[in-house]
């Protein structure tokens, strides 16, 4: 029985980049679910009799929705809708699932690293048939669309038992529940050599992987334990919690820093390993040696022809501008392109559509591949597992290794949290009215080669994207980036991006921050940070 509701618009339904991410008792409003679905079925066509996936990362209030969202997509003529046991998908794997069901879409409940609970965070995201999130020209839609809705259609009917696999009907469409895991691991037994891996398991080889109680524990129980045999135990906080345990699952040095503790100590195993909420960031820590996801990408990219699924090489690398250039000298030696892209992961789909590029990454803990149209992190990990598992070294050799023969991006983060948003704006413009005038300008050794405001022109669509970040460049390779967090939720976020290259093997083992005193100091006199922030430090470094 197919009803139309009544409803009345809410004014803060924009979704960003990552879809409409709020607190979850902003999704407890009445109809507010609802309406933003019926506003994302409103805004495509041609889907009747389609397929849709739907899955999330399990956080408080994903069962609710999920209810809501199957009935309304029944209600609007879908055909079938595929649906993760228990709601539970990772974010790359319903990008995953999309592809290879050749889906009309899917929905992603999920905000990502975000902390969750009846307080916490919740978001829907739509992603499109390549799998990946909908272009900006949907989520505009969208978004025009939750101003103006009336009604919305949904199926009267008991809920769907999520829970059991097999198939229902709700109404004219058919709902799969499936195994979470399975075409996950499926695909990823494609692309990495398991049968290596599972004998470098055997031969003693150890990690642990940290779910940090979220999405990745069912993957990584599976694909780590089962059927590669890693040691029961070397995932961590494998069972899903719908808050997550209380933390914030971001794999990062300050929430999993007992990671990091266990990698620098004399328990180390050989590899430590994290994952986010949703499953697509990564954290990876060797025996004493910690992997900045810049570092990470330009490895994996060097390497990735020792894994199966890319032993044809690759075909081009892209990072976020503001990721370290250390991936540009591997594209460079294998006479590959290089694309550099605005901050998020959305930029990187038409370059993997269009056959451009094979990997990804971004500084933000992202990495991927064309595999799917997400980063994803236990791919990540995977093809670390079999990087290693091929050449029988170390992460710490490897990355050596790789320095010796690429020279190492000294690269850090600094992060100065929830400043005033006008001090933030006012620093980005001033900064910007100087560029000109910073050309030519020297800081002791240091002489300023090109300032600029970094923009995008998109080689596929031929989209350009201005404003994406201010770029200060020096003659001999060293950079500071300067932007403002696009997810932050209270006040602004200035990052600033500080990196410095190396060519010397013999001065590539400084401590970082030492590495990189000098520019850190100028980043402070160039932008002036305590004058507009206030803040002598930043809050955060990574
Ligand atoms: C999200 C996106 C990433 C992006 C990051 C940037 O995690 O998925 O693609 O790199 O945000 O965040 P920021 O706070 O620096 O804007
Ligand atoms: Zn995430």
């Amino acid at each position: 029985m197919i009803k139309e509701i009544a409803t009345t618009p809410y004014s803060d339904q924009r979704p960003g980049t990552s879809g409409l991410r709020k607190k979850v008792p902003i999704f407890q409003q009445r109809h507010y679910v609802e309406n933003f679905v019926q506003s994302i079925f409103d805004s495509l066509t041609g889907f009747a009799g389609e397929t849709l996936v739907v899955g999330g990362d399990g956080r408080f209030y994903n069962r609710d929705a999920i209810q809501k969202i199957l009935k309304i997509a029944a209600a609007n003529g879908f055909g079938r809708a595929v649906v993760g046991r228990g709601g539970v998908l990772s974010t790359p794997a319903v990008s995953a699932l999309i592809r290879s069901l050749k889906a009309f879409g899917g929905v992603v409940l999920s905000a990502s690293h975000n902390p969750g609970g009846p307080d916490g965070d919740f978001g829907i995201k739509y992603n499109v048939a390549n799998g990946g999130p909908a272009p900006e020209k949907v989520t505009d839609a969208i978004y025009a669309r939750t101003r103006e809705i009336t009604s919305f259609r949904i199926v009267e009917a008991p809920d769907v038992d999520i829970d059991r696999l097999g198939v229902t009907q709700l109404g004219d469409m058919r709902v799969e529940i499936v195994d979470s895991v399975e075409n996950y691991a499926a695909l990823m037994q494609t692309l990495f050599d398991f049968d290596r891996i599972r004998d470098a398991f055997r031969g003693g080889f150890t990690m642990k992987f940290d779910a940090m109680s979220a999405v990745t524990g069912p993957y990584a129980h599976v694909i780590l334990e089962d059927m590669l045999g890693a040691a029961p135990g070397t995932v961590l906080n494998g069972a899903p919690l719908p808050d997550f345990g209380g933390h914030h699952p971001d794999p990062n040095l300050v929430h999993a820093k007992h990671l990091y503790d266990l990698a620098m100590s004399d328990r180390s195993p050989d590899l430590c390993a994290a994952s986010d909420g949703d499953g697509d960031r990564n954290l990876i820590i060797g025996r004493g040696r910690f992997v900045t996801p810049s570092d990470s990408l330009a490895v994996l990219a060097a390497n990735a022809h020792l894994a199966p699924g890319y032993r044809d090489g690759v075909a081009g690398i892209a990072r976020s501008m503001p990721t370290s250039g250390a991936a540009d000298r591997v594209a460079e030696k294998l006479g590959i392109g290089l694309y550099e892209t605005p901050t998020g992961w959305k930029f990187f789909g038409n370059l993997l559509d269009a056959g451009l590029v094979t990997i990804c990454g971004e500084e933000s803990a992202g990495t991927g591949s064309n595999h799917v149209r997400e980063k994803d992190g236990l791919w990540a990990v995977l093809l670390w597992l079999d990087v290693l598992a091929a050449r029988k070294q170390s992460v710490d050799a490897i990355l050596r290794d790789h320095w010796a023969t690429y020279g190492r991006n000294y690269y850090s983060r600094h992060d100065y949290e929830e400043v005033d948003s006008d001090g933030a704006n006012a620093l980005v413009k001033s900064l910007r009215d100087s560029l000109p005038s910073l050309k030519g300008k020297r800081f002791g050794a240091l002489e300023i080669a090109e300032a600029d405001d970094f923009a995008y022109h998109d080689p596929v669509d031929g989209s350009d994207s201005r404003n994406q970040g201010l770029r200060v460049m020096f003659a001999d390779g060293s950079r500071i980036v300067y932007r403002l967090s696009g997810t932050g939720t209270a006040g602004a976020t200035l990052r600033v991006y500080i990196e410095r290259y190396e060519a010397d093997p013999a001065k590539q083992f400084l401590e970082t921050q030492n590495a990189l005193s000098d520019l850190i100091a100028l980043s402070h006199e160039i932008a002036g940070i305590e004058r507009f922030t206030q803040r002598k430090a930043p809050s955060v470094i990574t």
